[in-house]
């Protein structure tokens, strides 16, 4: 392998060299790491190999009676974080080529170049991530891009209020005129952002199997609400009359992470807790699901709040959460991207909305709004360095590598469902009452409430279960 790289005058690191001479496939993997390399190198470092590998295998699920598997498409199997610093540097470099591959899919940024081509004075486009936002005075806003090999200081000059909203972290393209320096771009053009992809085939079940969507649980905690859920239980037996079209029976329910109220997840929570040991409450979330009818396909992705990593990904809940469950059971990563019934459905728990919250006018009531951000940037956490821990993985998990034909998210405790394009947003809300911390903010939550999605018409239904 080092001799194959000399004759390619490359230098390579030793964990490049430990890392291909373990893969397989080492050359090989080295051959496609070299191919998306921009610009002359002379040194290659574990930052510039390309993640492996390329496609996740799916895992099928086999489903009770007629109703078709779950599929999982996309998760973290298992996690390769071993925090390196150049861990960090393959993720970004993943993010990076995938977005500003997307953005190059728009006919104005065909002919970008990367940033330290630029040279002579005239017209450019660049692609690069967001280093810096600074607004200056006049309305103006000064952004650094960035890419792997050089930085560069874009100059919008008196957008109209709120049109431009970039965040730190993402990809764009712009088309601008350069300063005579050579240090500026004037941009005279739009933010170019990844292509969505807008011209797929739907997915679409060929029977109309219903899929029922409820997150934020929070079992264990004293403000779960116990009555509501009984309703919920009991409604799903067929015990109560209301909707009862819209029971998945058979069907799927997908519950979108903080399953339970946890520990430790902020200081002083044992005075808000009824359970205090997180075995204990899972073990009532147990109990709560054998009550259910065997024909519910059930799907657990863990949050916060639970009992895995809090840096996301999210691997599923550990073995010995697992293996208490009723068999079936489905527990996936955070995020994880599924197939039900040929539906595409990518779920995401959402705890990256506490970055976006203050970015904007985005707020905790209006999750679809924060949704829609997120697939205009192709990525479910966009935003690093603030609430939103991501682990050093060697290939960015949390990328919305294809448009779903829905999007789940939770986390807000508001509740929310709008179509979008041709994805279908959904944010179902919590089954706990206001918190302490809520009413000091001044949040007001959704709760109780699961959302019904016919798979094959796409007809929606939020079911109210306060009364
Ligand atoms: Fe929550
Ligand atoms: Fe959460």
């Amino acid at each position: 392998m080092v001799e194959w790289l000399s004759q390619r005058n490359l230098l390579p690191s030793p964990d490049v060299v430990a890392r291909a001479a373990a893969h397989p496939d080492g050359l090989g993997w080295l051959e496609r790491s070299l191919q998306a390399l921009e610009g002359e190198r002379l040194f290659l470092g574990l930052g510039d190999l390309v993640p492996e590998p390329i496609e996740p295998r799916p895992v099928v699920h086999a489903a009770t009676g007629e109703l078709p598997p779950v599929i999982i498409r996309r998760q973290i199997e298992r996690t390769r974080a071993d925090g390196k610093l150049q861990s960090y540097v393959a993720l970004f470099n993943d993010r990076f080529r995938t977005l500003s591959r997307l953005v190059r899919r728009d006919s104005a940024m065909r002919d970008a170049t990367g940033l330290r081509q630029l040279e002579q004075e005239g017209e450019h486009s660049v692609v690069g991530m967001v280093a810096e936002v600074r607004p200056l005075p006049g309305g103006r806003v000064r952004v650094v891009l960035e890419d792997p090999d050089s930085r560069l200081a874009v100059m919008f000059s008196e957008p109209e209020e709120g049109s431009l909203d970039i965040f730190p972290d993402e990809v764009i393209g712009v088309s601008g005129r350069l300063s005579r320096r050579g240090d500026l771009l004037f941009v005279n053009g739009p933010v170019i952002r990844p292509h969505q992809g807008r011209l797929r085939e739907p997915g679409r079940a060929e029977e109309p199997w219903t899929a029922l969507f409820i997150s934020d649980l929070h079992i264990g905690s004293g403000t779960f609400q116990r009555a509501a859920w009984d309703r919920f239980v009991a409604w799903l037996n067929g015990d109560v009359d209301y909707n009862q079209e819209w029971i998945p029976r058979p069907g799927y329910l997908v519950l979108a992470g903080d399953v339970v109220d946890g520990i430790d997840s902020y200081p002083n929570q044992e005075t808000d807790l009824e359970i205090t040991d997180v075995w204990e409450q899972y073990a009532v979330l147990q109990r709560e699901l054998e009550k259910l009818p065997t024909d519910i396909q059930v799907i657990v992705l863990p949050g916060n709040h639970d009992a895995v990593r809090l840096m996301e990904p999210q691997l599923p809940l550990p073995a010995r959460v697992q293996e208490r469950f009723p068999p079936g059971v489905v527990f996936t990563a955070n995020p994880a991207l599924l197939d039900l019934a040929g539906v595409s459905v990518l779920c995401y728990h959402g705890k990256s909305f506490d970055d976006l919250v203050s970015l904007c006018d985005l707020t905790y009531d209006k999750p679809i709004l924060m949704m829609k951000e997120l697939l205009l940037r192709r990525h479910l956490a966009p935003v690093y360095g603030g609430k939103t821990l991501l682990a050093p993985e060697d290939q960015d998990h949390m990328l919305i590598r294809e448009m779903p034909d829905i999007l789940v998210t939770g986390h807000v405790h508001s509740c929310g469902v709008e179509p979008y394009h041709a994805t279908l947003l959904l944010n179902p809300g919590t089954w706990q009452s206001q918190t302490d911390f809520q009413r000091m903010m001044g949040f007001q939550p959704d709760p109780n409430r699961a959302i019904a999605v016919n798979l094959q018409s796409f007809e929606t239904q939020v079911l109210d279960f306060n009364r």
